[in-house]
Order: C-alpha cells, then structure tokens, then sequence
C-alpha cells in the first residue's frame, strides 16, 4: 500500500516524510546519545529525509566540520537502515582542521563549488556517512569564483558515477535558480530537483521568497524544504512578549532580534489558533508551512526526543481556509515592511 504521508518532491522521484530532521545540532547542542534518540523516534515515526551538510558544526571550538555526518553514519550502520532513508548533505562551505596545509591551499582547494572542491568533498561525505550514495547532494550557498556551468558539470558527473542520485540547492535567489537549470536545459546536465531556503512566518526574506522564488518553484516543478521554519524556535510560542528568555540552549541575546511586535503578533495568533484544534503553536506554523504552494518537507531542529515528538503533531493537523486566513493576517509582511520602513 502506497503511504499518503509522503509527499513528491518537485518533479523527482524522490518522496519525503513531510518533516525533514535537521541535523545542525548533532555534535553541537545535542551530544551522540540525545542525537541517536532523535534519529531512533524520527525513523520510528516513519521519518525518512535527514539533512545535514559536511560543515556541521565547525562553528564551535575546535571542531573540523564532518561530526553530523559522522554521528548519521554510525546510527545508520548499527541501525541497518540506509536503504529506508533518503540522506541529503551539502557542499560549498570551508571545512576546519587542515592545520598547516591549510594556508598553502588556494580556495578551490579548501572551499567552493569547483570541480576539485566537489569531487573531494563528495569523497569525504561518503566516507564520513558510511554509505555509497547520497540521495540528495545540495549546494549550500552560491560561489561567485566558479561558473555554474563547472558546479552542473560535476555534480552531473557523481550522479552518473552513482555516487549522488539527485542535486539541489540551498540559499539561491530567483534568477540563480533559474540561471541554474537553464544551464543544465542547455548543456544536458542534471537539473537541481529542490532549493532549501531560510523560509517561516518569520524569515526575514519571506516577502522575497513569496513573490519571487516561490514562482519559479510552482512553474519548474522545483520542491521547496525550507531551513529554520520555527524561526529558531520563536514560533513554538516559548518566547513571550515583556517576558524574560525562557531555558532553552538557543535563547540567547541573539534571539531578541526577532522580537518586533509583529512577530509576536504573528506568535499569538498561531497560539489562539492550536488552541482551537487542541493542538501546539509549532504544531500551527508548521502547518501553515506545508498548506503553501510547492512545499515539499519543512527541515525541523529539535534537541531532544520530546521537541521531536512535539513537532511530528503537525502530520495529523489541517488548517481551515480562515486559519490560513487569520495566520495571514497576522503575519502580513506589507505590514513588516512598512513598520520597519518608518
Ligand atoms: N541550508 C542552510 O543554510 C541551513 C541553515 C540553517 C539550518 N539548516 C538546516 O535546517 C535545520 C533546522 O534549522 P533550525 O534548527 O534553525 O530550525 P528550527 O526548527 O526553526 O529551530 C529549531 C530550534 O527550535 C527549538 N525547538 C524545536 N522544537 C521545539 C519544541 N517542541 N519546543 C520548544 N523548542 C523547540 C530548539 O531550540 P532550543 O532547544 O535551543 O530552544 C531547536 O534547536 C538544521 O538542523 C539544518 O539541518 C540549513
């Protein structure tokens, strides 16, 4: 029997679990054991799509990048289960602990979307993941050093080789997406199946995405698994207006960058909302996310079990024409515009 949960994604063949696990936190702000937890109910729930990328986590003291992958790797080899999940990881960013090669390697060597850079790093994610292929291999973010016409070309080449069964991007605008896959119309090379952008109620490019790459999407069959589709963690409702941060490993000063009263607006109306279907304000946003044209899996982080299963609510929730409404309206983002213009 063929599940409904699952959802096309773009014009490929792939099919995703309507969530997608994010795995930024692996190795950062959830150790080993909580991140395998975190796998163990997501695969339980009958999650298949698992994000990561190879720069995961350099950001933090002393760690060379490869730890998500290599977290990922080590589960799916105890579990057994490669073969029931579709791994998608990217490439482009500059990877630690070269020591003291590093200052005689020129970028294309270390970093990027060159030919060199992506032949190595597919290698490398490989070996980290344990695995022969990836399912998904997505450019993380454009690289203005290299033509898009030598990314295409080497990305086209690990998919012929096996190594990669499909190609997608990440943090692309409108007109690179479409420059890519008239490139690959022109030149018979492999056309990105799906863009992961920063999309939510709350991301700053929302107006942007909506009126620009979201069309592009629609029209070329491109599937859409956004980044941050909780804001962060804001649109689960646990910041509050004139309150102090609530515990939580990511609420620091930084959050406080959203907290304009049109995002808290926007908060208690997914409240009031959840409340309505006895459901969660993430529950809501989440929703509201797979309810908008093209969506294929929103990529969820969560640091614990109960975050996860919190999260995973969505798959029985279905919003009304006036919840879309009313959400809508809260979150009108001529509003932010004008607000943040005066
Ligand atoms: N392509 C890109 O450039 C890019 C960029 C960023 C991320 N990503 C991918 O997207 C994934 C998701 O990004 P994100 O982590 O920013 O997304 P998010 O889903 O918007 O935020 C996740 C954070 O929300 C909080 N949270 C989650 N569930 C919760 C719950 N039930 N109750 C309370 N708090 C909850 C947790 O933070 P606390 O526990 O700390 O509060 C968690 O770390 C990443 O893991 C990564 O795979 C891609």
């Amino acid at each position: 029997m063929v599940n409904t949960i699952y959802r096309r994604l773009g014009h490929s063949g792939l099919h995703l679990f309507p969530i997608g696990l994010g795995s930024m936190q692996f190795g950062w702000t959830a150790d080993e054991a909580t991140s395998v937890g975190i796998m163990d109910a997501y695969y339980q729930a009958g999650g298949n799509f698992i994000d990561t990328a190879d720069v995961y986590t350099t950001w933090t003291p002393g760690n060379p990048g490869g730890v998500s992958e290599e977290i990922i790797g080590r589960w799916m080899k105890a579990r057994g289960n490669r073969d029931d999940l579709v791994v998608a990881t990217k490439v482009r960013g500059g990877m630690g602990g070269m020591g003291n090669s590093q200052g005689r390697k020129t970028v294309h060597q270390r970093e990027g979307l060159s030919r060199r850079w992506i032949m190595k790093a597919c290698e490398d994610s490989l070996r980290r993941l344990q695995t022969d292929y990836i399912d998904l291999y997505q450019v993380h973010y454009i690289d203005n050093q290299t033509p898009i016409e030598e990314t295409l070309s080497a990305l086209t080449d690990l998919v012929r080789r096996g190594h990669v069964r499909y190609i997608g991007c990440s943090n692309y605008s409108a007109w690179r997406l479409m420059q890519a896959l008239w490139t690959s119309d022109r030149r018979n090379l492999e056309h990105f199946v799906s863009i992961q952008p920063e999309y939510s109620l709350l991301s700053p490019t929302r107006a942007n995405f909506e009126r620009e790459l979201m069309p592009v999407c629609v029209e070329y069959g491109v599937g859409i698994v956004p980044w941050s589709p909780l804001g962060g963690g804001m649109l689960t409702g646990k910041y509050r207006r004139g309150e102090p941060l609530p515990e939580s490993v990511r609420a620091d000063e930084n959050s406080r960058r959203r907290f304009s009263d049109q995002n808290f607006d926007v908060v208690e109306t997914l409240g009031r909302v959840a409340e309505a279907h006895d459901a969660k304000t993430a529950q809501v946003a989440l929703a509201w996310l797979l309810q908008q044209p093209a969506m294929t899996a929103p990529i969820i982080g969560a640091n614990s079990v109960a975050q996860l299963q919190e999260l995973l609510g969505v798959i029985d929730l279905k919003l009304t024409p006036d919840d879309l409404a009313e959400i809508s309206k809260a979150s009108d983002w001529e509003r932010a515009r004008t607000e943040l213009e005066t």
